[in-house]
């Protein structure tokens, strides 16, 4: 009576196993204590974010409208074609789609360029990590020979000034100045706007509590990302973008990437031979939608971004279903475009 009674809760449990294993998935109670688990892991290394709230202040409204309106600003650049939104393109998640960026007088950049989105997140702002925060960059970038090309900030602010709308739009995001037209409220009026440009998505929804918002292959993703030590680097609320690291810890990066010529990357900044190589952990939010990748856009699949990664930084030769799965999981990075993420009916010229 035992030995029957114990021989077909044996013969239970191979059956449950067998069709778990035919179904190519574990029971479904494991599954769940798994999910759960993975949750729990992701918990303690990310962080969700969400949709930024609209500024109820009116004057800081006023900033961010203003900002969407100068980004989309063509008439800043020397020859009147480039505004932000010229390499940070709405219909590419706000990256440009070029190994590197073409701006001013069809002069090419150095480098790729990222998304701009969640780039609030970020420690600091480009590859090298050259721009403080998004107000330097916004500002500085006025002044780029291959972004927008002037001389000094005077000319773009004279270009403003010959718009007559502009004079109410500044003076309302900048009551009680003098002068409101400038390089500096231009970069906080531009900072405001960013500011607003977050991207949340299904794994935010995850990371607040919703297991089946990752697929299955997305979770096994996200593990294997945990597991291998991706999320050493790729951490926080950008997944990336809060640390710089060297690019090639393990094998030299230009050996699996090919180039010819290696950017030295932060170590042109500081002039410190101990950056060599170093270049800001970028933010993986968005990455499925911003090929080509890396600082110099030098590869266009991300399936081979995935796997030298795992050469150059983990010495690890990642399998071909790791590598799917990891990209599946990256793929639960892409949130909607922001609404606000598009140009405004443009101010009219001064009539002649
Ligand atoms: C000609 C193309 C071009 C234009 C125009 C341009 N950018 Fe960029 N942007 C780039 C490139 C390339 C980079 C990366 C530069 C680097 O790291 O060396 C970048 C980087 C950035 C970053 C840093 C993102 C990060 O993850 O580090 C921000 C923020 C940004 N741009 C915002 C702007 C704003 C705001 C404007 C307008 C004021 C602007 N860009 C105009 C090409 C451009
Ligand atoms: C030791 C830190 C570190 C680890 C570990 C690491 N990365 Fe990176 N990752 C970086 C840095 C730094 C870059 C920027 C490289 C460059 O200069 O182009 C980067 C770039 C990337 C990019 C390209 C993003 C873009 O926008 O171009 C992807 C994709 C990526 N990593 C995924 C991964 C995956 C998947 C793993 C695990 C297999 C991983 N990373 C492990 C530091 C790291």
């Amino acid at each position: 009576m035992r030995a029957s009674f114990l021989g077909v809760l044996l013969r239970l449990g191979i059956f449950s196993c067998l069709v778990a294993f035919s179904s190519g998935a574990p029971p479904a109670k494991a599954q769940d204590a798994q999910s759960k688990k993975l949750l729990d892991d992701a918990k303690q290394i990310f962080k969700p974010i969400s949709v930024a709230q609209p500024a109820k202040d009116p004057v800081a409204a006023a900033r961010v409208e203003l900002g969407r309106r100068l980004f989309f600003e063509n008439r800043v650049s020397m020859d009147g074609n480039v505004s932000c939104s010229h390499c940070h393109l709405p219909d590419k998640q706000a990256s440009d789609g070029l190994p590197k960026a073409i701006g001013v007088f069809g002069k090419e950049n150095p480098r790729n360029a990222p998304t701009i989105f969640n780039a609030l997140l970020n420690v600091k702002q480009h590859w090298r990590g050259e721009r403080e925060s998004l107000e330097d960059q916004a500002e500085k970038s006025l002044l780029g020979p291959a972004s927008f090309g002037n001389p000094d900030f005077a000319t773009p602010m004279g270009k403003l000034k010959a718009v007559p709308a502009y004079a109410g739009a500044f003076a309302k995001a900048f009551p009680g100045e003098k002068d409101p037209i400038n390089s500096k409220n231009w970069a906080l009026a531009i900072g405001a706007f960013e500011r607003t440009l977050l991207t949340p998505s299904k794994f935010d929804a995850f990371l607040a509590g919703d297991a089946a918002a990752l697929s299955k292959e997305q979770q096994a993703g996200l593990r294997t990302f945990i597991d291998l030590g991706c999320a050493g680097c790729h951490e926080g609320a950008g997944v990336g973008g809060d640390s710089f690291q060297k690019f090639g810890l393990v094998v030299d990066y230009w050996k699996e990437t090919g180039v010819a010529t290696p950017d030295k990357g932060r170590a042109d900044v500081t002039k410190s031979d101990s950056d060599l190589y170093i270049f800001k952990v970028p933010s993986l939010r968005n990455v499925a939608k911003t090929a080509p990748y890396f600082h110099d856009g030098s590869i266009d699949d991300l399936t081979k971004a995935v796997k030298i990664m795992g050469k150059t930084q983990l010495g690890a030769d990642i399998s071909d279903k790791d590598a799917a799965e990891i990209v599946a999981f990256l793929g639960s990075l892409t949130g909607p475009v922001p609404a606000n993420y598009s140009a405004l009916e443009p101010y009219p010229d001064a009539p002649n």
